[in-house]
């Protein structure tokens, strides 16, 4: 980690101190309220709990604090995703996504968009910066795209796109704002899944977006408060104690992956393997410039889906499940989800165990299939 990543590590776990009165509790007050009291004209004050609460107010500054930028808290990623969509654009704009991106995403602006008269095309992430951005109001990255780990030069597309007079909104679900950060790189809007490693414990889903775009926040704001989608408070406290650890959690998760994607190389069960930390990997290069870390997800191809399915079930520390982030190493056959990918294809979500034993774990599970 950089020394500017430590310092905000350090300084996000006391981030309430200035804000104590004596006798408060350390650890953040859970506040459950759809109302609040309000006699009279009660402006600037709490009135009603899809305008506000105190504990969206105390995740949104742990993640403001992160991402060096206001954040606007919602109840997932794709709701954060979402609010960019429709709180941003109009009739007439165009819309560029990655192809080979997280699917919902894609899913969410061909169903919904199109019917609005907002145009989507797609791109490989590999190679986003050919075509140009010409007549693109938004222009989404997913950088390293989910699940086949390509990523594409964030500043050199920031770059393109603001010259295009378009916005730049990158979705940093698989780095966190510890292993990747696009708005220092010139990225308009970052989006992110905090129900992944920020919540980090398998138990809320969350999301946020971040901008310093001020009129930016206004409208997605705008559209929570509007839309109702709001944030649960027992979900932001989940994950206000989440961000807590995360610093912890993703330098163990990170460079255990280094560890286990070096080992998976060699095995010979595996084929395709993409981790952008491997040198020779295509990614490898331009993650050396940008990324912080190289994240802790690891993606390879098995003989078959029988055999990847076997690989997953058979490892006793590996828990057969979709999504990534959590404390439990996770992996999934990602062809199940409709990813154009191949049937052996496997997304394996490194956790927090400790990495000799899960190798062990891994290398087993491997070593049951055969060549
Ligand atoms: C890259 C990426 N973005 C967004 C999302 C959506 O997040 P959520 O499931 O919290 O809506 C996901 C979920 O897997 C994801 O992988």
């Amino acid at each position: 980690m950089t020394d500017n990543a430590q310092a905000r590590a350090a300084h996000l776990i006391h981030l309430r101190r200035s804000g104590y009165s004596l006798g408060d509790p350390v650890a953040l007050p859970l506040t459950m309220a759809a109302t609040y009291h309000s006699p009279g004209d009660a402006t600037g004050y709490n009135q009603y709990g899809r305008f506000s609460n105190p504990t969206w107010d105390a995740v949104e500054k742990v993640l403001a604090h992160l991402e060096d930028a206001p954040c606007v808290a919602f109840p997932s990623g794709m709701a954060a995703i979402a609010s960019i969509f429709f709180g941003l654009l109009k009739t007439g704009d165009r819309v560029l996504l990655p192809s080979d991106g997280y699917h919902t995403t894609r899913g969410l602006a061909d169903r919904f968009l199109g019917k609005l008269g907002i145009g989507v095309d797609v791109r490989p992430t590999a190679s986003f910066l050919d075509g140009g951005f010409a007549g693109y109001r938004l222009v989404f990255v997913e950088s390293p795209s989910n699940p086949v780990l390509d990523i594409c030069d964030i500043a050199a597309v920031a770059h393109a796109v603001h010259a295009a007079s378009g916005i730049l909104a990158v979705d940093n679900t698989t780095m966190t704002p510890y292993g990747q950060r696009p708005l220092d790189l010139g990225a308009d809007i970052v989006v992110a899944a905090d129900t992944k490693a920020p919540n980090g414990h398998s138990d809320a889903l969350f999301g946020h977006v971040a901008s310093r775009n001020a009129d930016t926040i206004t409208a997605v704001m705008d559209w929570r408060e509007t839309s109702g989608s709001i944030p649960s408070p027992f979900d932001a406290w989940l994950v206000h104690r989440g961000l807590e650890t995360l610093e912890v959690r993703f330098d163990r998760m990170c460079s255990s992956a280094e560890l286990i994607a070096g080992r998976l190389k060699d095995h010979p069960a595996v084929h395709g393997l993409r981790f952008p930390g491997l040198e020779g990997d295509p990614s490898h290069n331009l993650a050396r410039i940008q990324m912080q870390r190289f994240g802790f997800l690891i993606s390879f191809s098995l003989a078959s889906a029988e055999q990847a399915d076997d690989f997953i079930a058979g490892c006793e520390l590996i828990q057969p499940a979709t999504s990534f982030g959590g404390v439990h190493t996770s992996a999934e056959r990602r062809a199940c989800r409709g990813d154009a990918v191949g049937p052996g294809f496997v997304r394996l979500a490194i956790g927090c165990e400790p990495a000799e034993e899960l190798w062990t774990a891994i290398k087993a599970s491997l070593d049951r299939l055969g060549g």
